[in-house]
């Protein structure tokens, strides 16, 4: 039989022996691991895994070559994410079981712990940013999205859903709370967390302001620490500050009620890398299909998204995820779309 597949002398078999090279050394197959749900940059994965930047950089061109992973850039650095598996193609099958083989793999626990050191690296960043910058906030936001951006979008999607007149809301990340009038007037209680003292007391003047009584502020980290579910949970321009985005959706889709929602409000993947030091972003914005699959792996339902256009080049998407209520036994949704 001629394998040959291409007037240029392209060999599948050498497509599919790249793809069975790649996953033959114990290393790479843990990297494949440890970028289930995340993404690091080479200097991040050589620190994870205890070697120098050139072996890891070897490490990442095989993988790359057989399509394992793939590159994305955020701002001056590269991150390393997997391949989402082609299953048509030549060595698609093959792929998608090594991938689904690779996330029973346990990683050996001192790289659990330096993933963990990464997530807290880029978890203090972004609380030095809000500790440092609260009093120019309003400024900050409007370089990108502000609320007044987003607001009427957001307003829709939440009304359509139809919450009942004992609902709970929880913003999470409430910033200056602008939000929080909005989210008073149609729920029963509103709960805003935050884990910056600076911003928190922003949202408290907001508050006071506006006279919003049944708002409760709390100081706390939305990943690390204990607080209520809520019927709605909002997150408004906050995912992207979080070290570890994919694992902070399963957080917080926990603290979603059965049969409620989680709404987000977020950029769409963009290379205007000043925003990280501007904003203090972590991540460029994310990939809408991202999204959806992080909260997919988080136990919830896509949902209506809206997706909007900025002047300044920024594209905004608002998403809806439902989380199903069991009952006898059964998974089923309140809300239906
Ligand atoms: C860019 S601001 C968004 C503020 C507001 N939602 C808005 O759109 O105007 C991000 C907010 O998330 C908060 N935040 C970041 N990481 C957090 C965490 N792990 N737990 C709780 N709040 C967090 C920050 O302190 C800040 O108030």
């Amino acid at each position: 039989m001629n394998l040959r597949a291409s007037p240029l002398g392209f060999e599948p078999a050498d497509e599919l022996a790249a793809l069975c090279k790649a996953g033959g050394d114990p290393l790479r197959l843990n990297v494949l691991r440890a970028l289930a749900n995340d993404s690091f940059g080479v200097l991040e994965l050589a620190q994870i895994f205890a070697i120098g930047q050139s072996g890891m950089s070897h490490h990442l061109k095989v993988l790359a070559q057989a399509g394992l992973v793939a590159t994305r850039r955020e701002g001056n650095a590269i991150f390393y994410r997997r391949a989402l598996s082609q299953g048509e193609r030549l060595g698609g099958t093959l792929h998608a079981a090594l991938l689904d083989e690779v996330d029973a793999l346990q990683l050996p626990a001192d790289v659990q712990a330096r993933i963990g050191e990464v997530h807290r690296q880029r978890a203090a960043a972004s609380r030095e940013f809000f500790a440092r910058t609260a009093a120019s906030f309003q400024a900050q936001q409007d370089l990108i999205a502000g609320l007044p951006h987003y607001r009427d979008s957001l307003l829709a999607l939440l009304d359509a859903l139809g919450f009942g007149a004992d609902a709970t809301a929880l913003e999470i990340g409430p910033g200056d709370g602008g939000f929080l009038p909005d989210l008073a007037r149609r729920f029963a209680r509103v709960t805003a967390l935050d884990n910056s003292p600076a911003m928190l007391d922003l949202a408290r003047q907001r508050c006071a302001e506006e006279a919003l009584g049944n708002v409760e502020l709390q100081l706390a980290d939305a990943l690390n620490d204990d607080y209520s579910a809520a019927d709605c949970v909002v997150l408004n321009m906050v995912l992207h500050h979080f070290a570890a985005p994919a694992e902070a959706l399963k957080t917080l889709a926990q603290r979603v009620k059965g049969g409620g929602s989680l709404l987000i409000t977020e950029l769409c993947s963009h290379d205007q890398s000043w925003a990280r030091q501007a904003c203090g972003d972590l991540w460029l914005g994310f990939e809408q299909d991202d999204l959806a699959r992080w909260a997919e792996a988080a136990g919830l339902c896509a949902g209506e998204s809206l997706y909007l256009g900025l002047r300044n080049g920024f594209q905004i998407q608002v998403r809806h995820f439902a989380k199903p209520e069991q009952h006898n036994g059964l998974r089923a949704l309140t809300h239906r779309y």
